[in-house]
């Protein structure tokens, strides 16, 4: 399949024209119609005898598809997790290890996968090994010598989510499995935006939070599961991911047995009433505008602010190692110490790192807000050359 350029999509979101908002890394915003369904959603909590058993069940599941649909996998190894954190946790309450074990992650990487580990390092006096941060922006051959005979988990990243370097998934996946070591993956950062084909992949756990690529709602996201796993055990038991759920007024005649597939793995509340209904709204759209469609477009903005950035004397992470959805500005010296100031009095929004910028537009973008980019950010930084 041929990817397409999507148009600004500006319109099926409340941006305002004077806000240039390139921080979808951060957070995305709701789009309008995902807004509509979560107010229906609350609405209905004010009514709490419209509710049905369904409530409880057929959002959830319509998101589990699309999840699923999103990954190219079935739902039943779809989890509903209410954070990365949680889908890591799980991922590593079912991942045991042996004394002298070894588990493989990044410099620099997102704290929720990288506190899970140390813990589960000490719980089984395992070695965390933490790959240091190449200075060719090329970190797939650093992870590939990392992982050897003693790694049992490598906890990653589909791209660093301080800049967007992107790692060879493909590589590292058959590097796990020459090892046989676990590969657990946390996505937040790239799901919805960077095509993934997990079925290539074979991760033995992957997570996403919701709220930022997928546009979906915080306290919210997926955990995926491999076949291998789907009997694991649970961080939590409750009554919804208990086969026969569903009637009510069985619920004490105690069920031993599961949900299928990956539900047992699902948090407490998952049917997240007031949540659900936005995620899958926001689904449906990133469907609807295909992954490799949105990948492909944003990696024309990308390529622009690059290039950009690149004339007034910013480094830029190269275009063949990075992810296309987002990109670190790296300024020689010291950046401006008011430059966070300046931006958001202007009215753009990115986010700074110490003496670099990452850069994270989605389809509501356009070369408006490009160009105020640098309108605002050439001037801050010639001055501070
Ligand atoms: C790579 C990555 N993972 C996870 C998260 C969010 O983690 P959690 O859902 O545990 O709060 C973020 C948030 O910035 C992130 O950048």
């Amino acid at each position: 399949m041929s990817e397409r350029t999507l148009t600004s999509q500006r319109d099926l979101f409340e941006i305002p024209s004077y806000v240039t908002y390139l921080n979808c890394a951060y957070m995305g915003p709701l789009l309008k119609s995902a807004l509509d369904a979560g107010r229906t959603a609350i609405d209905l909590r004010q009514h709490p005898w419209r509710m049905t058993p369904d409530h409880f069940f057929d959002s959830s599941e319509s998101v589990r598809r699309l999840g699923a649909r999103l990954l190219g996998t079935s739902a039943d190894q779809i989890a509903i997790v209410s954070s990365a954190s949680y889908g890591l946790a799980t991922a590593a309450q079912n991942l045991p290890l042996e004394s002298g074990d070894e588990i493989v992650i990044l410099a620099e990487q997102f704290p929720s996968n990288v506190y899970t580990w140390h813990r589960h390092a000490a719980d089984y006096a395992a070695t965390v090994v933490t790959v240091a941060r190449p200075d060719d922006d090329d970190w797939t051959p650093a992870i590939l010598n990392a992982i050897g005979p003693r790694t049992r988990i490598a906890a990653l990243p589909h791209c660093h989510w301080t800049d967007g370097d992107l790692i060879d998934l493909e590589a590292v996946s058959d590097q796990c499995r020459a090892n046989s070591c676990a590969l657990v993956l946390d996505v937040t950062q790239s799901l919805g935006a960077l095509p993934l084909d997990v079925t290539r992949i074979r991760p033995a756990f992957l997570t996403a939070a919701a709220y930022k690529w997928l546009l979906g709602p915080y306290s919210y996201g997926f955990l995926y599961v491999d076949e291998a796993y789907l009997d694991g055990t649970p961080l939590e038991e409750n009554w919804i991911n208990r086969e026969g759920a569903r009637d009510f007024a069985q619920l004490v005649n105690y069920q031993d047995r599961y949900a299928p597939g990956a539900r047992r793995f699902d948090f407490g509340e998952r049917a997240s009433l007031q949540l659900t209904p936005i995620a899958e709204v926001a689904l449906l759209q990133i469907l609807d505008w295909g992954v490799e469609n949105i990948a492909q477009s944003l990696g024309v903005l990308t390529a622009e602010i690059a290039g950009r950035a690149e004339e007034i004397g910013f480094g830029v992470n190269r275009e063949d190692r990075r992810a296309p959805h987002m990109l670190g500005l790296r300024w020689p010296t010291h950046l401006p110490e008011n430059l966070g100031e300046l931006l958001k009095r202007e009215n753009v929004s990115v986010s700074i790192r110490g003496d670099a910028i990452r850069v994270s537009p989605h389809l509501y973008n356009d070369t408006h807000d490009i160009d105020h980019l640098f309108e605002v950010l050439a001037p801050a930084v010639r001055t501070a050359s």
